[in-house]
């Protein structure tokens, strides 16, 4: 059968206590509520719909997904009212309608994919996916009859105390047939404590219509778990460490300090690659197989070679570092920072959209921004390129096997040709042509014996001082330090 998807997540989260919006805090660097959309999106369904409501404009621009029909929901007035509000936008839906929360990201598709062919297996026109839990505080109670059948759903604050003894919860997942889902929905009355409109009253209303409703347990309990506050978002981050990290290190990654290593499940880590505590690899990043990584490194949305070396504390985005490079320790790669195979960017080095070529070394205290670095390149430390003149922003240009003196100052836009030199501590203001010496600098003055006069210098001024008040000692040893510093 046909399928359509519901994600609700105009929530306001108030117990997140956030100015953002529930569903895009993060969870290993990805907004929760990707998470579920991953989930929802790999059963296909021909329509996906997400409520959106608090933060409406944040929620869509930061998803940005292809393939998504967003619905909003002007006044948050519960579940079963925000369902309804995606009546328009699947009007002309038929089928199995997929309707579920977006605030619960360790749901999994395999576990939606069994939810969905329990529920066609039953015949039913609703089905629940549900959770046997140790705790169930906080969640729907399932209440079923004695014959197994799903009565209904009771939320906790207007359970009974014995309702609450339930350990049945209600992971607020339903899959309903569209043909009865939107007149149940209609059908919905806010008379309960919270004067919400519940999407779960739509099984008590189905049973007095003499629907069938299934209730489909989920294999796995922790994946329905729901974000309402900061310590489940921390309790959720940890559970989602250790299955991504699991993931990682069984396909062949070492990771040192599972428990301090952050990997997003975007991520693809090669074979025989190590991985040391404190570093978090994020976003679209790729790395090779046999790198080498960390301790505490930040890489988000970039590519890493095979064999590279990144050594500590580097921060790395955005940027793609070729085979055999090493980076760091305390390097800053920046977004378009191209670093080709077997480069080298040493200590306090930053990056920025430029290109670093094969065997290049920029080992230290260095900054390069907008330049192009050929072949075999050495520069030396404390070079930085100055690329920007307070409006615009310009280029530098080096070609292969040059050698930058330490401490040159490339003023750009400039041209540096093939295998040229230029001296330490130089102001490169003008193009320096390919194999020729460029020096910038003030020329050294030398003054001999210098040590000498000062000395004797000071050595009169203190016996002038003696003549004139033979009273303080203390006013001769000040006096006597002094000399070397003054003049
Ligand atoms: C809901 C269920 C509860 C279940 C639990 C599972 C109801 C009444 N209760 O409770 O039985 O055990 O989920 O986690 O459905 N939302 C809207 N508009 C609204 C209200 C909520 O879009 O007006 C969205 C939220 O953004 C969120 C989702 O619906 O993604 C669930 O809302 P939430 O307030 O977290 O429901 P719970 O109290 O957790
Ligand atoms: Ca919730």
């Amino acid at each position: 059968m046909k399928l359509a998807a519901i994600v609700l997540a105009a929530g306001f989260g108030k117990r997140m206590k956030s100015s953002m919006p529930k569903v895009l805090h993060t969870v290993l660097g990805r907004p929760i509520l990707k998470y579920v959309l991953d989930a929802v999106s790999a059963l296909s369904p021909l329509q996906t719909v997400v409520v959106v409501g608090y933060g409406a404009e944040e929620v869509k621009s930061s998803l940005g997904l292809h393939g998504i029909k967003y619905a909003y929901q002007k006044k948050r007035l519960g579940t079963g009212h925000a369902a309804a509000c995606a009546r328009t936008e699947l009007s002309k839906f038929k089928g199995n309608v997929l309707i579920l929360n977006g605030d619960f990201p360790l749901i999994t598709s395999k576990s939606l994919k069994r939810f969905l062919g329990a529920h066609e297996k039953s015949g039913s026109k609703i089905s629940v996916l549900t959770a046997m839990v140790d705790d169930p505080s906080g969640y729907g109670r399932v209440v079923i009859d004695k014959a197994r059948n799903l009565e209904r759903i009771v939320e906790e604050k207007d359970a009974s105390a014995e309702q609450r003894k339930i350990k049945e919860i209600n992971s607020g997942t339903y899959i309903v047939s569209s043909d009865i889902l939107w007149p149940l929905l209609k059908g919905i009355k806010p008379e309960n404590k919270q004067k919400e409109y519940y999407l779960t009253d739509i099984i008590e209303i189905a049973r007095k219509r003499k629907f069938t409703v299934s209730a489909v347990r989920v294999s796995d309990s922790t994946e329905i778990l729901g974000i309402n506050d900061r310590v489940e978002l921390s309790q959720i981050e940890a559970i989602m460490r250790t299955r991504v990290n699991e993931r990682v290190m069984n396909s062949g990654v070492t990771l040192i300090d599972p428990g301090l290593t952050h990997i997003s499940s975007d991520a693809v880590i090669g074979r025989d690659a190590v991985i040391y505590p404190g570093t978090h690899v994020y976003g679209q990043t790729r790395i090779g197989r046999e790198s080498i990584i960390g301790p505490n490194v930040w890489i988000k949305d970039s590519t890493i070679g095979n064999g590279v070396t990144v050594r500590s504390s580097c921060y790395i985005t955005g940027a793609s570092v070729g085979d055999g490079v090493t980076v760091g320790p305390f390097a800053h790669l920046r977004p378009e920072a191209r670093i080709l195979k077997g480069a080298k960017v040493g200590n306090f080095v930053e990056i920025k959209k430029s290109t670093v070529g094969p065997g290049s070394k920029v080992s230290h205290l260095s900054y390069i921004g907008d330049a192009t670095l050929g072949k075999d390149v050495n520069i030396g430390a404390g070079t930085i390129t100055c690329n920007y003149d307070g409006i615009n922003k310009h280029k530098t240009e080096i070609a292969d096997k040059v050698f930058i003196g330490s401490d040159t100052m490339l003023v750009a836009p400039v041209k540096v040709g093939k295998g040229a030199v230029t001296g330490a501590g130089s102001t490169i203001t003008k193009d320096v042509p390919e194999g020729a010496l460029a020096i910038g600098r003030a020329r050294q003055t030398v003054i001999e014996n210098w040590q000498q006069k000062t000395s004797e210098k000071a050595s009169k001024n203190k016996s002038t001082a003696n003549s004139k008040s033979k009273s303080s000692t203390r006013n001769k040893t000040t006096s006597g330090k002094s000399a070397r510093g003054k003049k």
